[in-house]
């Protein structure tokens, strides 16, 4: 374990709640419920193993197209669990940022969530992230806005884009180590759909066939072995490999 290289970021897509529930003939709202709880305990083992930024996908900007029976049961989720949340992240030493456009959720909610993240902002240990109505390509468009207001008011000519203007124009710009080592993604799926697109280029990702609500500490330390076995090149060449 002492060996182990921890990855800086570690992202995850939290899949298979739905199916945890209906293998046990249980109504999906409980599949989400069980996911939180999973979620609460990963948030703490992930800042115990000293992984500093843990992002996650709490709610996409495709989410909104389940039925409104689960979209509000996701609402009163994230109602019930952000006080607890809280509670860990003061014990945990854990800061809370979020990336997407939070302004479609409920008034209480998004005060509750700023509220969160003001009081949690001078903490040190782990960054704790969650993705709220948050879909990369949004996120890209708004950077590509920002940016195009600033050749419209002639600050930047086109040609001076760079790539580190553009991650500074993303949501995660806020984040002390912006782009993830690490993607995880639960239950079996190989897809990012739409989540963190620029940001994931060059990170290793593990797919568990494990449902979301399954995932455990040992699961975490696992991706973190498997991410140990990787040999991470950046497009570049190995230096062992002169083949
Ligand atoms: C996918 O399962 C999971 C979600 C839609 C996210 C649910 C979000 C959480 C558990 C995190 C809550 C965050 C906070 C801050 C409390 P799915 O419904 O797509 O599963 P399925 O593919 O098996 O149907």
């Amino acid at each position: 374990m002492s060996e182990m290289k921890i990855p800086k970021h570690v992202a995850i897509i939290l899949d298979g709640n739905g199916r945890w529930a209906k293998r046990r003939g249980l109504p999906r709202k409980l599949g989400h419920k069980a996911g939180c709880e999973a979620l609460e305990q990963i948030v703490e083992d992930a800042a115990r193993l000293g992984i500093k930024v843990l992002s996650i996908y709490a709610f996409s900007t495709e989410n909104w197209k389940r039925t409104q029976d689960e979209v509000s049961a996701l609402m009163q989720l994230f109602r019930y669990y952000i006080p607890r949340l809280r509670k860990r992240c003061f014990e945990g030493d854990i800061k809370v940022e979020t990336i997407g456009d939070m302004s479609l959720f409920d008034e209480d909610l998004i005060r509750g969530i700023d509220d969160l993240k003001r009081d949690t902002k001078d903490f040190k240990r782990m960054t704790f992230v969650l993705g709220l109505n948050y879909g990369s390509r949004d996120e890209i468009r708004r950077a590509a806005v920002k940016l195009a207001e600033k050749v419209k008011a002639g600050e930047l000519e086109p040609e001076a884009i760079t790539e580190e203007m553009i991650s500074q124009s993303l949501d995660t710009a806020v984040l002390e180590y912006p782009d993830p080592d690490l993607l995880i993604r639960t239950s079996g799926e190989q897809r990012l759909s739409n989540f963190m697109l620029w940001q994931n280029a060059y990170a290793e990702m593990y797919f568990p066939e494990l449902l979301w609500p399954d995932f455990k500490k040992a699961d975490l330390v696992k991706a973190v072995e498997v991410y140990n076995s990787r040999d991470r090149r950046y497009g570049g060449r190995n230096e062992a490999d002169n083949g």
